[in-house]
């Protein structure tokens, strides 16, 4: 697959321990940075990582800043993107299932690098289910493109 992955100044080592986990596994990796060690604003990464799916460029998304939860929330302010934010694979392996997560986000302050390979894997490894879960995210999408949902009273 082709993942394109994005970080903040706290996240460099995660990144980079992820890029060579996943290169090793056969899968293309696109790094938006940041490299360096100095402050950097996250919602820059993320708008940079997710313009890279909306332009077809990248498959999916991964996002490291120190809890994922600054980058995560900028992630899921671009249209066409669903992100989730997690610590855990269980919750990897079902917002790809039942959300069709095509970002994930966690933080290099909350988690160490083994916690972060499994949770990617399993998020990799899983498939969408579509079904009732396919009505649940079209809602998402409607709320995202118009900000109501149709039928649906206030
Ligand atoms: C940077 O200090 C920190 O705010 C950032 O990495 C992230 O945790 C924000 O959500």
């Amino acid at each position: 697959m082709k993942i394109v992955i994005g970080n903040d100044h706290v996240a460099v080592e995660m990144k980079q321990d992820l890029t060579r986990y996943l290169e090793e596994k056969g899968h293309e990796v696109i790094n938006v940075g940041t490299d360096e060690s100095a402050s950097f604003h996250y919602p820059i990464s993320a708008y940079r990582a997710c313009k890279k799916i909306q332009d077809g460029e990248a498959d999916c998304g991964i996002l490291i800043c120190g809890t994922g939860e600054g980058i995560g929330i900028s992630a899921n302010k671009m249209k066409g993107i669903r992100c989730c934010i997690c610590s855990d694979p269980y919750t990897a392996k079902l917002s790809k299932q039942h959300n069709n997560a095509n970002v994930i986000a966690f933080g290099a302050r909350v988690i160490g690098p083994e916690l972060a390979r499994m949770i990617v894997d399993e998020w990799l490894n899983a498939e969408f289910m579509g079904g009732r879960h396919q009505l649940r995210v079209d809602m998402i999408m409607e709320l995202e493109a118009t900000g109501r949902l149709s039928g649906i009273e206030d």
